[in-house]
């Protein structure tokens, strides 16, 4: 086995290079384009029979790696889907099937016009399925079997629609990892749409395991997916890469005769030029693809969105007739209630035997129809509505690429031309997320061409999330509610405020918004601080909210607003405040110490006062008040409101001595007596 490093041929079944100690891939069993299981007995369904109690099987649409597809009806809801039983080997392994309930449910959140709806993962018996959207068409792989190569206009509208549906779901976080032509599929329009999502990440694991099992197409395969490294969204811009030469010459960039000869090429090869294979390729455009393709994924395009633009620049400066314009399409008489009428005459008009006909020839025809792509070949008219009945419709909007619903039917997108019979139809154009909806009505008379065009107006939506919710937002100063919350907004900027109380940081910012959903995700800052209190002396206890914190010089993180404090020395006056902490707070308390020596008044006054002991209010008299005080002056006033009066007397309380004031409020005659300490 040759080194993929230093090209030193080994002994088969080497597991790393006897050189330079690579890792050597071992198996060389893998079947190409199909991702590999190990092989057990397939469940199978029939046609006509109904599965799971629910889906109508229809017919089988493929089978890949992982199991068979089929087109089915579900009963429930009346719709055709698709339904990919998987092989049983898949569904024994519980990680596995952990992974594929996780890995859709982020795959079902991708709704996108160019990205195949993924539905659920279900269990009937033993086995496991998947439904999704059923798409008509033709898968690439097989379009381009049929036309080799195709025209640089079609590769790069099939491209660019890749690029938008991956662009989409890279937003969301979702990368394919199996990107191949076998999983686009284009249908009559020449629209294509990815297929799988979801679906490669949940198998074991990626690239080539140490068992030499492969995960996924080598043709397509990032030279990170090879090593099964950790992979991301640039993975699916290598493997578009590969598709877009693919397209483009009508090969594969790298070839081999066994899928690990390929998978080696991915990491170690530089591809062939593509414009040496086809001169129609500009050299912008082959650099565009080598881009894609190169090794070094810090060196390719980032992102998808960023490869867009380059494809539509390119797009744009195609001359016009190198430029691949959606198929105008005539609208099929079997397809709407508006033609009936006609379809009602011809049946009418032809025997028996023309009906057969028409049911063998006409609708098969159809049905090839609807599963042929047109990129290979323009759509056949043999069912058309005659052009001698019909008038034409033709829809236009600025931008382009808006969905067109006629009579609530989706018609596809515009610019659009449709042969319809003559009347009046319902339309809404729509681009979803980003632009307004609009509703319509138009007239379409024979032979004549209604044209309709609009300017679509954009739609801002931003949603806003915090950690932890419920934080009040205002747009433009306008309340609007609490997250996690949606608002759609009439214009692209706005001043966004987050708020939620002062204890967390509040978000103030000017956001420019892009037409559609925004999403603007903050975890609030939890704002605290933290007190420091000092007292002269120190060793005081102190106490926040009731709450002992330990001893005089003491610091007290993670505090924010208003606090009750309080400060107890034995021997020194206790002290009691509120104390604000919204910012880093240090305090030095002076503690006053507790005189030692402490007298008593006894104060005994009729008829009826306040009293007041050195300016502040003692109590009302009487009964007797008893005060202890400090040696030295004291001054007390006995007011009386009834009699509005003021007596104030002026005391000096000499050591540990009790004084007894009797006040008549009336006469305003005193007694001071001084009693022994024991009284
Ligand atoms: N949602 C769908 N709608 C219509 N046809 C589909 C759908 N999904 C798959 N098919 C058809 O079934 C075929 C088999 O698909 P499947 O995904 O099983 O195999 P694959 O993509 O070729 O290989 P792999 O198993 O590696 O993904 C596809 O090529 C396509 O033609
Ligand atoms: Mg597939």
């Amino acid at each position: 086995m040759i080194c993929p490093k230093c090209h030193f041929d080994n002994p088969a079944d080497t597991s790393s290079c006897g050189k330079c100690g690579e890792h050597l891939f071992l198996s060389n069993k893998v079947p190409r384009s199909k991702t590999e299981t190990i092989l057990a007995p397939k469940p199978e369904l029939s046609v006509g029979t109904t599965f799971a109690g629910r889906y109508r099987i229809i017919e089988e649409l493929g089978r890949g790696g992982m199991g068979k597809v089929y087109k089915v009806v579900d009963s429930e809801i009346k719709e055709s889907m698709a339904l990919k039983l998987l092989n049983p080997e898949i569904a024994v392994d519980k990680s596995t099937l952990d992974r594929f309930r996780n890995e859709l449910k982020f795959a079902r959140k991708i709704t996108h016009k160019n990205v195949c709806r993924m539905y659920d993962l279900n269990k009937e018996k033993e086995n496991y399925y998947i439904t999704m959207e059923y798409m008509p068409g033709e898968d690439l792989k097989s379009s381009l079997r049929r036309a080799g190569r195709i025209s640089v206009g079609k590769a790069i509208f099939i491209a660019k629609q890749v690029c938008e549906g991956l662009a989409e779901a890279h937003r969301l976080g979702v990368v394919h990892r199996d990107l191949k032509p076998q999983n686009i599929m284009i249908d009559k329009k020449g629209n294509a749409h990815i297929l799988d999502f979801g679906i490669a990440r949940s198998l074991k694991a990626k690239g080539i395991t140490v068992t030499g099992t492969m995960i996924g197409t080598p043709d397509y395969m990032s030279p990170e997916q090879v090593e099964a490294e950790e992979i991301d969204q640039r993975s699916d811009i290598y493997a578009l890469g590969v598709i877009l030469y693919e397209m483009l010459t009508g090969t594969l960039p790298f070839e081999g005769n066994t899928p690990l000869s390929i998978a080696v090429k991915q990491k170690t090869e530089k591809p062939p030029n593509p414009r040496d294979l086809n001169p129609k390729i500009s050299e912008e455009l082959s650099q565009v693809i080598l881009r894609c393709m190169t090794k070094e994924k810090n060196r390719r395009y980032q992102k998808a969105e960023h490869l867009l633009t380059d494809l539509e620049n390119i797009d744009k400066g195609l001359p016009t007739t190198d430029k691949f314009l959606p198929e105008i399409e005539f609208k099929k008489a079997t397809t709407r209630k508006h033609l009936v009428p006609w379809a009602l005459l011809f049946i009418a008009v032809i025997t028996i035997t023309g009906y057969l006909f028409y049911d063998k020839v006409l609708r098969g025809g159809q049905k090839e129809q609807e599963n042929s792509a047109m990129i290979a070949e323009p759509i056949a008219e043999e069912n058309s509505v005659s052009a001698s009945q019909s008038g034409f419709m033709e829809i236009n909007s600025i931008p382009e690429g808006a969905g067109v619903y006629i009579d609530n039917k989706y018609e596809g997108i515009t610019p659009i031309k449709h042969g319809i019979l003559p009347g009046t139809y319902r339309i809404r154009i729509k681009k979803d997320p980003e632009y307004e909806e609009i509703s319509d009505e138009i007239e379409v008379k024979t032979r004549e061409t209604s044209s309709k065009n609009y300017v679509l107006s954009a739609a801002y939506f931003l949603e806003v999330k915090t950690v932890p919710e419920g934080a009040d937002v205002r747009i433009d100063g306008n309340y609007k509610g609490k997250t996690p919350i949606k608002v759609e907004l009439p214009k692209r900027t706005c001043r966004l405020k987050i708020e939620k109380g002062g204890e967390w940081s509040n978000i103030d910012e000017s956001l420019t918004l892009n037409p559609g959903i925004n999403s603007f995700e903050r975890s609030l800052r939890r704002i605290t601080h933290s007190l420091s209190i000092k007292t002269d002396p120190p060793g005081a206890g102190v106490s926040i909210g009731g709450e002992p914190i330990g001893i005089t010089p003491v610091k007290k993180m993670d505090l924010f607003g208003n606090y009750y404090i309080k400060i107890e020395k034995k021997g020194y006056e206790t002290i009691e405040e509120p104390i604000n902490v919204e910012a880093d707070t240090e305090k030095t308390y002076d503690l006053i110490k507790l005189e030692n020596k402490v007298g008593k008044i006894i104060l005994k006054v009729h008829p009826y006062a306040n009293v007041f002991l050195d300016g502040k209010l003692i109590g009302e008299v009487p009964p007797t008040i008893i005060q202890e005080v400090k040696e030295g002056k004291h001054t007390i006033e006995f007011v009386s409101q009834k009699l509005s009066k003021k007596i104030t007397v002026e005391l000096e309380i000499n050591g540990e001595e009790t004084k007894e004031i009797r006040m008549n409020m009336k006469s305003g005659k005193k007694e001071i007596l001084k009693l022994n300490s024991e009284q």
